[in-house]
């Protein structure tokens, strides 16, 4: 078929884009993914020895308050009443997280009351209290004083970034939640839940209607095919969500990433730590946190003889890594800078998702913001004839 809409990558929000265009505007759109999968990060698969279903790309929980894209999302899957909570081992012992009044009164041996912690973790904050913390190390001490900050964020940052803390600049937190309740829900959004039917029923579904036509293994740079970028850009409209350094060649700069190596295991045990997510969060362990999948769906008749992990090592992306979460140094941000400028300057294409714009999205921010563009710039674009920029 020629396409009126060609979309590069499946991912959630390059899929929205294609549900909308081909259901209400009747486009014929083609999805081109280098994947051999559609769903980008958020794709899971059957675990073949036991019939878990894993999140290939990490954990994936999906919340929102936004009630437009509740209802959007409730078009294609129905959720189950899964409720995120995080553990995390410290020197032996298990706390609850985020940081609640529970984690506080194991850990201080107490029992305070709301206004005890508040007041308690206060007094220990104010050790730089009036200072201007110069580093991510200092930051934390000022925001939850130093013992709770050495024992829960220190060391679990400093794996998160390879970095030792007093080397990271302050920035990147800009507060540390602590609870003084013991409330240890992990989002505060409106709606949660998981897929009843994993994610890669729902986004094939997504991918349902008959004018979207889905082409895996197809690199957008890869010009053996009919949809490369040399064949469509200037001819046909194009949403481009691989990563924005890439469609420019590179010519500013490469954008800086973290990533994460997963280290899966099956597991002669019918559960291996009770629980969906347990943090590391010491220094001697050199993995982030272990994932096990099972428990994220308790509602599935799993098998109770055997069980599968993953361990999360967190790194520097290098090139041919998985791009995960963007580091976002000021050189990086300059750099985005000089492609935005190029990317607003490429007529006919329009950039977005987590790799098109260098911006960690949730992926209800995802479809949330795939919404917007195909209300504000697709739409005008077919109906009235508006530039498509
Ligand atoms: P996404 O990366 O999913 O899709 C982009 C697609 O483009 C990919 O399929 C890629 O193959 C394709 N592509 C790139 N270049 C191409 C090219 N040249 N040619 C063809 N195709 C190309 N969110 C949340 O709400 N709850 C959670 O718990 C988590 N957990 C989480 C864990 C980890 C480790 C990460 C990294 C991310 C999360 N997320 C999350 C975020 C979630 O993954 C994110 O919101 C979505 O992936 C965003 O969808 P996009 O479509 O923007 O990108």
């Amino acid at each position: 078929m020629t396409a009126d809409l060609v979309i590069v990558g499946s991912g959630f929000f390059g899929l929205t884009i294609a549900e909308q265009a081909a259901s209400e505007l009747g486009l014929k759109v083609v999805v081109i993914d280098r994947r051999h999968h559609v769903g980008g990060n958020a794709y899971s698969e059957t675990e073949e020895q036991t019939g878990i279903e894993v999140h290939r790309y990490g954990a994936h929980l999906f919340h929102t308050s936004n009630e437009r894209v509740w209802e959007y999302v409730n078009r294609f899957t129905t959720f189950t009443n899964y409720v995120h909570k995080v553990y995390g081992v410290h020197k032996g012992e298990v706390y609850s997280l985020p940081i609640n009044l529970a984690t506080i009164n194991q850990f201080f041996r107490a029992n305070l009351t709301p206004g005890d912690a508040r007041a308690l973790i206060q007094e220990q904050a104010g050790e730089l209290a009036g200072t201007d913390p110069q580093n991510l190390n200092d930051k934390g001490i000022q925001l939850i004083g130093r013992p709770l900050y050495e024992a829960f964020i220190k060391h679990y940052t400093g794996k998160q970034w390879q970095t030792d803390p007093k080397d990271l600049p302050a920035g990147i937190i800009s507060r540390l939640p602590v609870r003084y309740n013991y409330d240890n829900r992990y989002f505060n959004d409106k709606y949660e839940g998981l897929p009843t039917n994993g994610y890669t029923a729902w986004i094939e579904k997504m991918a349902e209607h008959p004018n979207i036509d889905v082409r895996l293994n197809t690199d957008f740079f890869d010009e053996s095919h009919e949809y490369s970028r040399e064949k469509v850009v200037g001819k046909i409209p194009v949403v481009y969500t691989g990563p924005v350094d890439r469609y420019f060649d590179f010519v500013a700069g490469d954008l800086s990433w973290r990533t994460i190596d997963f280290e899966q295991e099956v597991l002669e045990v019918g559960d291996f730590q009770g629980t969906s997510v347990l943090n590391y969060n010491d220094v001697d362990v050199p993995y982030t946190r272990i994932i096990e999948p099972r428990h994220f769906h308790p509602e599935r008749d799993y098998q109770t003889e055997k069980t599968v992990i993953m361990r999360e090592f967190s790194r520097f992306a290098e090139k041919g890594d998985e791009p995960y979460y963007p580091v976002n140094t000021a050189d990086d941000r300059e750099k985005l800078l000089k492609y935005r400028d190029l990317a607003a300057a490429e007529k006919s294409v329009l950039f977005g998702g987590r790799l098109g714009t260098y911006k960690y999205l949730d992926m209800h921010m995802a479809i949330g913001s795939a919404l917007s563009m195909f209300d504000n710039k697709i739409r005008p674009h077919f109906e009235s004839g508006t530039a498509f920029e």
